[in-house]
């Protein structure tokens, strides 16, 4: 099968991308072939300051390499590389009904506040079909929140292979129902542009004084409490074996635990998780001539593929 996946290089990369994208990234790596990518052209709708955007863009590949993807396994490149995505975004909004963009949360969301919205937003969703249909991909693993949008890139192929020639596969979301909505300090979702995120890659005592500014109620610690509502208990259970989450669990509801303690506990474990990534994310800082080698390794390979898909559209649609 065929797996591909990107993600926006708006600011660090947080827990919520890991365990809803990154970690299936990792997995999948070693039983398909895989396409793994800096959205920095879907950036574009909110950095803007290029010199930003380009120091945001290495280390997100960086973070990618640290994580555990990796180049020979993996196609690992920055989606500007690739041209002719632009090019097939174009092609694929004129099949593109205007009733389907509406209804997309990102931009609906920002009109929902009252903000302005500009063209990248709205067409946002269509420019994510190119990414992935460029590749025919089977699979496409992300977070709850992108669902929509790939579902919408799988009625964009049904709507251009209706309208010309089956040209492309009708891709499907993966997503891990456990790690499908990870929660950030303020209970809201994480996400970079939320506030809200802790990043696998900070210094540790910002990670600290984070985990212990998660909103928690005011239940006195010698009262039971529910760990289904609780952001802390949601992120410790990624983390935990087995063993410790049902102890962690059986205390919570049976009173006598402070908020503090699982805090405490939490931040001994994330930073536990990320050591060995924490220490190979030091070690690529100081080689970005590596990380440019893989991303210009992988832009060739991503070219490739997305000449042999060109090839059918253009033909198809008389170019
Ligand atoms: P952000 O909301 O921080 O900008 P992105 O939209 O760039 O994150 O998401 C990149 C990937 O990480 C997507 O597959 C997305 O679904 C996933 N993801 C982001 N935040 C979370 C979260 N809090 N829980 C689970 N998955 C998430
Ligand atoms: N829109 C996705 C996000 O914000 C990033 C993305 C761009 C993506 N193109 C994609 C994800 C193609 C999967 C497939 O997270």
């Amino acid at each position: 099968m065929t797996v591909l996946s990107g993600i926006q290089p708006s600011g660090a990369l947080h827990l919520g991308n890991y365990f809803g994208a990154i970690r299936q990234y990792v997995q999948m790596q070693h039983e398909h072939e895989c396409f793994f990518f800096v959205a920095n052209l879907h950036a574009l709708t909110s950095v803007r300051d290029g010199k930003q955007l380009r120091e945001l863009t290495v280390a997100c590949a960086a973070d990618y390499l640290a994580l555990g993807l990796d180049p020979e396994r993996a196609a690992i490149f920055v989606q500007s590389d690739l041209p002719e995505v632009t090019e097939l975004t174009w092609i694929l909004t004129t099949v593109t009904p205007m009733g389907l963009l509406q209804r997309c949360h990102a931009y609906k969301d920002k009109l929902a506040q009252g903000l302005p919205a500009d063209h990248g937003l709205f067409a946002y969703p269509v420019l994510m079909a190119a990414d992935i249909l460029i590749h025919n991909p089977d699979l496409v693993p992300v977070g709850q929140d992108q669902k929509q949008h790939v579902e919408v890139s799988r009625d964009i192929a049904e709507k251009f292979n209706t309208a010309y020639a089956p040209v492309f596969k009708l891709p499907d979301p993966y997503i891990i129902g456990t790690t499908a909505m990870v929660p950030g300090v303020d209970g809201r979702k994480m996400s970079k542009s939320y506030g809200n995120a802790i990043g696998m890659f900070e210094p540790e005592k910002d990670v600290r004084k984070k985990i212990m500014s998660i909103k928690t109620d005011s239940t006195p610690v010698e009262d039971p409490k529910d760990p289904e509502k609780c952001p802390v208990f949601a992120l410790f259970r990624l983390f935990a074996s087995d063993e410790e989450r049902a102890e962690m669990e059986r205390r919570y509801r049976e009173g006598g635990l402070g908020y503090g303690e699982a805090k405490k506990r939490l931040f001994e474990l994330v930073i536990e998780h990320f050591r060995d990534a924490r220490k190979r994310r030091e070690e690529l800082e100081r080689d970005p001539g590596y990380v440019r080698d893989v991303l210009a390794k992988g832009a060739a390979k991503a070219r490739a593929s997305a000449a042999v898909q060109m090839k059918a559209v253009r033909e198809a649609v008389g170019i």
